[in-house]
């Protein structure tokens, strides 16, 4: 059966790759919603991509509508970059929570099935080695921490998504992505500002000839995923074969790819070094250690390591990562050179 797939934020790093992928593989439909569209040129104007440029907290009716005539419902649409959970963290409440939550009420309304996003960040500091979808406690630092507003307004729709399948049957999967790289996570210009998530983050340094800035000396440890394999993954889930993936949470990572900050950073000069054009860049970074509170503030607390169990998404889904973490490096730079991305900006 052809799915009519709603994706709200399409135009986001997940949402424009997950669009991107079901045209190519499927014969599904996609009605994507969106402030903007600039990650969208492969897409746009393909007959089976209905796209509007519209904001969720605003157009309701036209989500309303969407979500009665969809089958699936993917919102995807939030603040998801640690800097704005310490500076903004009112902003994340209203958008990440209370936006999502309209959404998540009309699902259950119309009994429609809801492919949510849930985050790695619900594990908080968890001491678990392996982090286990539905063995592992949630664990956050005290209120005055705001980077736990994230989190918290994570967790609090998991739960509730959890209890409408308790209560009215609601057909839907929560999805945990740890750390996902890859082209268009964050705009490699903008990083130069210092606010982005770390992968992207390091890569503009290095372009921009800034140091690479090493959070209490880089120790944290992240499992880094490939775009295309989580990818893969979610669209597993929205096929949703035999109901493999209904009322079931699943992290999408790659623990293979369990690395340090540090290393990270090593890696991104590294690939850089391999390109021929650019590896005078690798020759001049940089690296210095800063203190968390130095750079994110008083209201930040760092989560040390996190890496996830996959036997479930191998098991329902017959899933498993396969991209190692300096082809995901490469392929992501690369994808950047290709675009004249590090070419310095005109305007
Ligand atoms: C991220 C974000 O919360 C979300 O994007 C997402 O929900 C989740 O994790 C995920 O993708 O799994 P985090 O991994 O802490 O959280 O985000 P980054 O900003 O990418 O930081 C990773 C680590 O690098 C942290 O320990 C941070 O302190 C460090 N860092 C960051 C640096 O050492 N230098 C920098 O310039 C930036």
């Amino acid at each position: 059966m052809s799915l009519k797939v709603l994706i709200l934020g399409a135009n986001g790093f997940i949402g424009s790759a997950l669009t991107e992928s079901i045209l190519a593989k499927t014969d599904w439909e996609v009605f994507g919603m969106d402030i903007a569209d600039n990650k969208l040129d492969a897409v746009l104007g393909k007959p089976r991509f209905k796209f509007v440029e519209g904001d969720i907290t605003i157009n309701k009716e036209w989500i309303e509508y969407h979500v009665r005539k969809c089958d699936v419902i993917v919102p995807l649409v939030a603040i998801a970059n640690p800097t704005q959970y310490v500076k903004n963290p009112l902003r994340v409440f209203e958008l990440d929570f209370e936006a999502n939550l309209a959404i998540v009420r009309l699902c259950a309304k119309y009994n429609k099935r809801i492919v949510f996003p849930s985050t790695s960040e619900v594990y908080g500091m968890c001491p678990d080695p392996v982090l286990d979808e539905e063995e592992s406690n949630l664990v956050y630092g005290p209120i005055d921490k705001q980077r736990w507003i994230y989190a918290n307004s994570k967790q609090l729709l998991d739960r509730v998504i959890f209890a409408y399948g308790v209560r009215d049957n609601l057909d839907y999967t929560l999805f945990r992505p740890f750390n996902w790289i890859g082209p268009r996570l964050d705009d490699i210009h903008e990083a130069k500002e210092g606010s982005s998530r770390v992968f992207t983050q390091f890569l503009a340094n290095v372009f921009h000839g800034q140091p690479i800035r090493l959070v209490d000396g880089g120790r944290q440890r992240r499992s880094f995923t490939y775009i295309d394999d989580a990818i893969d993954c979610l669209i597993r889930i929205i096929e949703n074969k035999d109901g493999c993936a209904t009322r079931q949470i699943f992290n999408i990572g790659n623990p293979k790819n369990d690395v340090s900050v540090e290393e990270l950073a090593k890696a991104v000069i590294g690939a850089f070094r391999d390109i021929p054009e650019y590896a005078h860049l690798a020759d001049s970074a940089t690296v210095e250690t800063v203190e968390s509170q130095t750079y994110f503030g008083k209201y930040y607390q760092d989560i040390q390591a996190r890496v996830p169990a996959v036997h479930r998404a191998k098991a329902k889904l017959g899933w498993e990562p396969t991209t190692d973490f300096n082809t995901a490096i490469r392929k992501t730079l690369k994808y950047h050179v290709r675009r004249g991305d590090f070419m310095p900006k005109t305007d």
